[in-house]
């Protein structure tokens, strides 16, 4: 299975930003984790990190990958675009938030990904990431 792992705006400071909520990982580091674990389990894992929503719909829209792993970050709460290409690409999609949104700003709390998402993995840290490829795979 080749897996799209997609990363939205502000995720590329991982490590850095608010390391209380989101961990000290870097983005790199959690990409190459997903990375060996997809691979280990006879996946494949391509990864785009952008703060720009056009270049993610772009991404999406390049059918070169079987299942979608997606972390849109703050575009999770706001982007019926992003929620159309999602739907538009006829994959599987498994939607990632490091921290527990649901405890957070009531803002937080909607994914308008949702009707395009088969399973939401929330709160789990960067594991979350291994978590989403588990899910695609079994
Ligand atoms: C996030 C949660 C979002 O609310 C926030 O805007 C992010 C990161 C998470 O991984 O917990 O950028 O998606």
């Amino acid at each position: 299975m080749r897996i799209l792992l997609l990363n939205g705006p502000n995720l590329a400071t991982l490590g850095r930003r608010q390391p209380e909520l989101y961990g000290s990982q870097t983005l790199a580091q959690i990409v190459d984790a997903a990375r060996a674990h997809a691979e280990e389990r006879g996946a494949s894992l391509d990864h785009l990190q952008s703060n720009h929503e056009g270049a993610l719909i772009d991404r999406l829209e390049v059918l070169d990958y079987d299942a979608v792993v997606i972390n849109a970050g703050a575009l999770s709460h706001t982007s019926y675009a992003l929620l159309d290409a999602l739907v538009a690409c006829e994959r599987p999609v498994v939607e990632v938030h490091i921290s527990d949104v649901l405890a957070r700003e009531e803002w937080r709390h909607t994914s308008v990904l949702q009707p395009a998402v088969r399973h939401q993995v929330v709160g789990r840290g960067w594991k979350g990431y291994l978590e989403a490829i588990d899910l695609l795979l079994d």
